[in-house]
């Protein structure tokens, strides 16, 4: 693999204009994705509000590498705003809504305060655990689980080691256990959605919202898992997570090559759009994550990860501030049977970039694994 050209502080420059843009012209809003380029403000018409983390969350990125009284002042309304949600139960979310959110507010500035809301925020999460199938639910009824849940496990482990309650650990581990089992197939591809019958917890049947079908690999649902895997690893130190997470790495590199950006279902034969550029931003955070866990191997991870970015950092998707378009990242799609954010950008998109930008310019070494030159973040308005 060559070693990919990547501007980390001049993508980040573009970040912040548009995020600045965002707060200023439309204060408190949490939109989820663009329409023709300009932010959507209506409530997602699929799915329980589940974005407002991932703009907070850059919120406190921009804080922690400018140091900017502005950033950090807006990082706190923000995360503010959505503490209510804290107790929502409509939603299998929590972990999207708080990770990014008061998660990094407590790792800036930890507090008696931000450790309450967390712990909170975790409990409500495993409220959702079916003892018998030994998986968490989804917004959509009882006997469904989503691979996108093991995105929303990080926050258990977080409440169980704030808490020290040994039953939040136990939760978060069986429902990894559970998605292991059955929405990672032998080939390290994955299944959206498991349907159990909730009154046995017996196992039914694969499904899919976002993806092709339900024997396909939605990408997005695959990068959700090889982060969430990673988170997991990170919770317990139990390698068979490692494991799995570098399995599902591998399939996406594989899948994916040169192109370093996926289509929306690597088994569509004839996918409507090339690429859904949010799959690639949550693998490429997601692969930074497993270079830091994964020794030697790490290296292939971060080098990968960085082609993504650079990929993700030219012409093609990396919006003009100058133009009109308000996101970051163009040709991301939310879900296109339901013709929501389609060729887009969307919330989590913009987040997971941005995150993994940030875990470049904050860590040398993974800079060296990926061969990246420096970040210089300016401590400077603007
Ligand atoms: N609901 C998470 C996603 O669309 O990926």
């Amino acid at each position: 693999m060559d070693s990919p050209s990547l501007d980390i502080e001049h993508a980040l420059q573009v970040a912040r204009a548009q995020v600045r843009r965002l707060v200023t012209e439309y204060p408190l809003q949490f939109p989820t994705y663009t329409q023709h380029g300009k932010w959507h403000f209506e409530d997602d018409p699929w799915a329980p509000v589940w974005t407002s983390g991932f703009l907070t969350g850059q919120l406190w990125i921009f804080a922690e590498l400018t140091g900017e009284r502005f950033w950090h002042d807006q990082a706190e309304r923000y995360s503010l705003a959505l503490e209510s949600r804290k107790t929502d139960s409509s939603t299998h979310d929590i972990g999207f809504l708080f990770d990014p959110s008061w998660g990094r507010w407590h790792d800036l500035e930890p507090s008696a305060r931000t450790a309450d809301v967390l712990v909170r925020a975790g409990r409500t999460m495993a409220a959702r655990f079916n003892p018998r199938g030994r998986y968490l639910r989804t917004w959509v009824d009882a006997g469904s689980t989503f691979i996108d849940v093991m995105m929303n496990v990080g926050v258990i482990f977080r409440a169980a080691r704030l808490s020290g309650d040994p039953a939040l650990q136990r939760v978060a581990v069986e429902h990894a256990l559970t998605s292991r089992r059955f929405l990672v197939r032998g080939d390290a591809t994955t299944v959206h959605e498991g349907w159990f019958d909730p009154d046995s917890g017996q196992y039914l049947r694969a499904a899919t919202h976002q993806g092709f079908r339900s024997d396909s690999c939605w990408s997005r649902g695959l990068a959700w898992a090889l982060y969430g895997f990673g988170t997991t690893h990170l919770g317990t130190e139990d390698t068979r997570f490692l494991r799995t997470a570098q399995d599902l790495a591998d399939t996406y590199i594989l899948r994916t090559g040169d192109a370093y950006v996926p289509p929306n279902d690597w088994d569509d034969p004839h996918p409507a759009l090339p690429y859904e550029s949010s799959a690639a931003a949550v693998a490429a955070s997601g692969l930074l994550q497993l270079a830091e866990l994964s020794g030697a191997a790490g290296e292939r991870y971060a080098r990968y990860a960085a082609g993504i970015l650079s990929t993700l950092s030219g012409d093609a998707f990396l919006a003009d501030p100058d133009r009109r378009w308000e996101g970051i990242l163009r040709h991301a799609t939310y879900h296109h049977g339901n013709g929501l954010g389609v060729d887009e950008s969307v919330m989590w998109g913009d987040y997971y970039f941005t995150e993994a930008l940030w875990r470049l310019a904050s860590s040398p070494r993974l800079r060296a694994l990926a061969s990246v030159a420096p970040a210089h973040p300016e401590r400077t308005s603007e």
